[in-house]
């Protein structure tokens, strides 16, 4: 007997995009330095992957149109990668200009959420990412490609796991180094889940180079990690305090939020290398400044608990 533990926890691991993801959809708009008081509170709660900001058109998306500022104010923090969305060449040269080493790339399952958001089909998505992509590549960034409306898409309803595997198997083929399968609506049940990843599996997707991103429109978002847990998905992408939506599909509320993501592993035995109370505090930095309260269900309990400086609006239920 050596006293040591005989299991060594297994790693799941965390994409926060609140800073992005969460705060595209806020109304308010947010100042550059609260920020970047935000996601350096996130790093000091042990988050690793942040995806701070977009590098899209500003009048997009303009409460992101601060990303230089953002990304500049940055202190740089030791095996954290801070990422941006890129949807276009002039977006990557704002980044590579900005000193960004992480960007994402984005398209969807669906041909009608593709043209909502950046206005061209998606088959011409796939053919006006690929030279973006590689050129990143070449300046040696690491590239993750998004898959948004994969189980459901606001303007045709149904999608079938065909549509978002064809689209993901593009992504990576074209040099993605990982693909976030979003559910970007929120309808996706545990069911949907195990069939999507089923077929993925059948068709040879990766699973180690994928990632799961919900969003919690109708509660089933944590039901949904679950499911991917147990087919081998171990990233998943959430939102401190659950911020998010998003303004190119109508009817989307905020990602999974983080604490109630980080509980839920930590309680499953699972690592994460986050500290649930400082994930708290990073989003408290954020809670006074919006004109909602956060939804996510542990900020909302540890506020109500008193552990948490009384700077949100309050509680009306
Ligand atoms: N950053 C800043 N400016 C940009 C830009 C970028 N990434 N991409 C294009 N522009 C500018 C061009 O320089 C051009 O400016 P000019 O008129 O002064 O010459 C103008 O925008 C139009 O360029 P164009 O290539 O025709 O772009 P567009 O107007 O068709 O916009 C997108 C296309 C993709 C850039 C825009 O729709 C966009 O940014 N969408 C973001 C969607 C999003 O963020 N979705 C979030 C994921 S859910
Ligand atoms: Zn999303």
């Amino acid at each position: 007997m050596t006293g040591l533990p005989t299991t060594v926890p297994e790693w799941v691991h965390l994409v926060e995009v609140g800073p992005r993801d969460g705060l595209q959809n806020e109304r308010v708009r947010v100042a550059t330095a609260t920020k970047v008081h935000f996601v350096e509170a996130l790093v000091a709660a042990g988050l690793r992957r942040i995806e701070v900001s977009s590098f899209v058109h500003p009048r997009a998306v303009p409460q992101l149109a601060d990303a230089e500022a953002v990304f500049a104010a940055l202190r740089p923090a030791d095996g954290v990668r801070f990422s941006a969305l890129v949807p276009n060449q002039r977006g990557l040269e704002r980044a590579l200009a900005a000193g960004v080493r992480d960007i994402a790339v984005f398209t969807a399952a669906s041909d009608t959420f593709v043209q909502h958001n950046i206005r061209m089909t998606l088959a011409e998505s796939l053919r006006h990412f690929a030279p973006v992509v590689q050129r990143a590549l070449d300046a040696g960034l690491a590239v993750r490609g998004y898959v948004s409306a994969v189980f459901g898409c606001p303007y045709e309803g149904s999608v079938s796991p065909e549509q978002g595997i064809v689209v993901a198997r593009s992504l990576l083929d074209m040099g993605c180094g990982e693909i976030s399968i979003g559910d970007t609506i929120g309808v996706a049940t545990p069911g949907d889940v195990a069939r999507w990843l089923g077929a993925a599996h059948a068709a040879g997707l990766p699973f180690d180079r994928l990632a799961l991103h919900f969003h919690d429109t109708r509660g089933t978002a944590l039901a949904n990690v679950m499911a991917g847990l147990q087919h081998g998905i171990r990233t998943f992408d959430a939102s401190a305090g659950g911020l998010g939506g998003c303004p190119f599909a109508p009817g989307a509320s905020g990602n999974l939020a983080t604490e109630d993501l980080v509980y839920a592993l930590h309680g499953l035995g699972f690592a994460t290398g986050v500290d649930l109370a400082g994930l708290v505090a990073a989003s408290g930095v954020l809670a006074g400044e919006l004109d909602h309260l956060l939804p996510g269900r542990y900020f909302q309990a540890a506020r109500v608990q008193g552990c948490l400086p009384a700077n949100g609006p309050p509680s009306t239920g």
